[in-house]
C-alpha cells in the first residue's frame, strides 16, 4: 500500500465517528507498506496490510463470489480487451473517463473490480483509489498497478481456455493507483477527501443503496467536487431487499424510474447539494465466451458542487 495513504485511513467500524488509524509498520520498502497493522485507538479494532494489500473491512471477510465463480477472467476481458485491439471489445472505460476528464483528484473509484476506471483517472489526479470487496479483483488490479501487466486465461468455449495479457500503456502514470479491499457502504476516509468520486454499476449490487450515496457524498470535497454515478438498475433480491430499492417499484418510496429518482436524492439529500451537469447512458459488455456476450446499457448521471 501507498506510504502516503497510511494518513489518510481512518476506522470503518467507528463512523460517524472518524477515527485514524495508527500504523504499525513492519516492513517498509521504498514508498510502500508491505506488511502492518493498522489499529483503530478507539474501538481496537485491527486491520492487516500483507504483501503490500490492505483490507480495511467495517465487518465479514473480503467478497469473493465474484472472483471464485470465475469471473475475474471475464471482468479482465471487460475492462481491458480495448487496450489490446480486440475487435469485440466495448470502449465504456474511455468513455466513463471522458466524462470525468478535466475533474479533480485525488479520485476514488467505489467497486472498482480490476481497476480500470481508476487507471483511466491516473492521468489527471495526483492519487487515485479503488476500493472493493472482493480480494480477487483487488489482488489483480494491485498487479496491474505495481508491474503495468498481467496474463489470463479466458473461455473459448467448453474447456478450451487462450492466453491473454493485460498490457497497460507504458506512459501511464500507474504509481499514483492504490487499491484497497474496503467497503463501499463505509469507506475508510475523512470527509471531504475526494475531488473526484465515481461508482460504476454498484449502487443496484449493495443491500443499502441509500447508504452508498450518502458515504460517496461524505467523502466527497464540499466544493470543487465531481461524481459519476453509472447503474443498469437491475435491482433484485438478493443484494438489496425490495424495500431499499432507489427505482423499478410500483409504490413507496422507490417507485418510478430509478434515473428521476437518484438524480433527486443527489440533489436533496447531498451536504451541500449536487447539480446536474450531464446525464445519458454508455452500453458495456460481459464475455461468457467468445461466442456469448451480454451487454448491458447504464445510465449515468454527472454531478458537481
Ligand atoms: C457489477 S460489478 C461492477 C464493477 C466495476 N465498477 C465495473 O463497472 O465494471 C460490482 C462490483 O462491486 C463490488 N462490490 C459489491 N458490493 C460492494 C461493497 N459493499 N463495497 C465495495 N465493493 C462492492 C463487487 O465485488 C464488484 O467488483
Amino acid at each position: 500500500m501507498l506510504r502516503h495513504l497510511l494518513d489518510l485511513l481512518i476506522c470503518p467500524r467507528c463512523l460517524p465517528a472518524e477515527k485514524p488509524l495508527r500504523a504499525e509498520v513492519r516492513d517498509l520498502r521504498g514508498g510502500e507498506v508491505h506488511t502492518a497493522t493498522l489499529e483503530c485507538p478507539k474501538c481496537r479494532a485491527s486491520y492487516p496490510v500483507s504483501d503490500g494489500l490492505a483490507t480495511v473491512l467495517p465487518a465479514g471477510a473480503p467478497e469473493d463470489r465474484y472472483a471464485a465463480s470465475g469471473r475475474l477472467a471475464g471482468y479482465l476481458w471487460s475492462h481491458y480487451a480495448d487496450l489490446a485491439g480486440d475487435p469485440d471489445a466495448h470502449q465504456a472505460f474511455p468513455a466513463w473517463g471522458a466524462l470525468l476528464a478535466g475533474a479533480g483528484g485525488p479520485a476514488l473509484d467505489a467497486g472498482c473490480a480490476v481497476g480500470r476506471l481508476a487507471f483511466e483517472l491516473a492521468r489527471q489526479a495526483e492519487l487515485v483509489v479503488g476500493v472493493d470487496r472482493s480480494a480477487g479483483f483487488i489482488l489483480a488490479a494491485r498487479t496491474l498497478a505495481r508491474t503495468g501487466q498481467l496474463g489470463y486465461e479466458l473461455i473459448s468455449e467448453g474447456e478450451l481456455f487462450e492466453t491473454r495479457t493485460v498490457r497497460l500503456p507504458a506512459d501511464l502514470p500507474r504509481a499514483r493507483v492504490e487499491f484497497l479491499v474496503a467497503d463501499a457502504l463505509a469507506f475508510p476516509f475523512p470527509a471531504s477527501l475526494f475531488g473526484t468520486t465515481a461508482s460504476l454499476n454498484l449502487l443496484d449490487r449493495v443491500p443499502l443503496p441509500r447508504l452508498h450515496l450518502a458515504e460517496l457524498d461524505r467523502v466527497s470535497r464540499k466544493t470543487g467536487a465531481t461524481l459519476l454515478l453509472a447503474d443498469p438498475w437491475s435491482w433484485a433480491e438478493g443484494p438489496a431487499e425490495p424495500e431499499e430499492w432507489l427505482g423499478g417499484r410500483r409504490s413507496g418510496p422507490g417507485a418510478g424510474a430509478s434515473r428521476e429518482n437518484v438524480r433527486r436524492l443527489l440533489e436533496r439529500m447531498g451536504r451541500p447539494p449536487w447539480r446536474m451537469a450531464d446525464s445519458g447512458r454508455i452500453s458495456w459488455m460481459i464475455r461468457h465466451h467468445r461466442n456469448h456476450f451480454e451487454r448491458i446499457h447504464s445510465d449515468y448521471l454527472l454531478a458537481r458542487r
